[in-house]
């Protein structure tokens, strides 16, 4: 089947303002367009079990069963909110997908070709973007509980993968390091480019 929405992933490390970044840039478009703000880990069943079973224990869980829950909660997200949201020709955000488990799984051994792999029944975005903060950065930044994902070390190494998939034009990056509004600006400058060319919307 065709799909009729627009679908845009934002991706970025813990604390680099991707959350505020892609609330913002739903807010601007909320006037014009039909929007989904979503994200992953989802708000189902399996969202909830990572969040409130997983990411604020001691230990990472062996990174195979963690990259196929996060699978696993894309699968449901998808079938839930994004499929039925882009079948309607919605704008649909989305804060994370497939490059969180690529970056962050990936980071922690895992073939990326298996998590594509076990990823496949998801659908591809029309726009990526990485907003890129220092891990230095983020996690000063970061002033609540850190999760298992949260030491300089991943954060390091997560950052490695996503610069991986900027330099193949996968990803678009976005300088997280300026001022918040600038950051939104850009976000906003490159997603508008994308509609216009779409010309789906504008
Ligand atoms: P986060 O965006 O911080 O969600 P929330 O604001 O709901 O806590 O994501 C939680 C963590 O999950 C983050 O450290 C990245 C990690 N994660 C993965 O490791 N793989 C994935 O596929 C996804 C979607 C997230």
């Amino acid at each position: 089947m065709v799909k009729k929405g627009i679908f845009i992933v934002i991706e970025g490390l813990d604390g680099s303002g991707k959350t505020t970044q892609a609330a913002i840039l739903a807010e601007k478009f909320f006037k014009t367009y039909n929007v989904l703000l979503t994200a992953e880990p989802s708000s189902g069943k399996i969202g909830n079990f990572i969040r409130e079973c997983y990411l604020y224990e001691n230990e990472r869980l062996p990174t195979e069963a963690e990259a196929l829950l996060f699978a696993a909660d894309r699968i449901e997200h998808m079938h839930n909110e994004v499929k039925p949201a882009l079948d309607k020709g919605k704008l649909v955000i989305c804060d994370r997908y497939i490059y969180s488990s690529l970056a962050y799984q990936g980071s922690a051994g895992l073939s990326l070709d298996w998590i594509k792999t076990i990823n496949t029944r998801s659908l591809q975005p029309d726009l990526s973007v990485f907003i890129d903060v220092s891990p230095e950065k983020v996690l000063e930044r970061l002033q609540r509980k850190k999760s298992v994902m949260e030491t300089l070390d991943t954060q390091r190494k997560v950052r490695e993968v996503y610069l991986k998939y900027v330099d193949n034009g996968e990803l678009i990056r976005i300088d997280g390091d300026k001022e918040k509004r600038l950051v939104a600006e850009d976000l906003y400058r490159v997603v508008s480019g994308l509609l216009k060319d779409a010309k789906k919307f504008v």
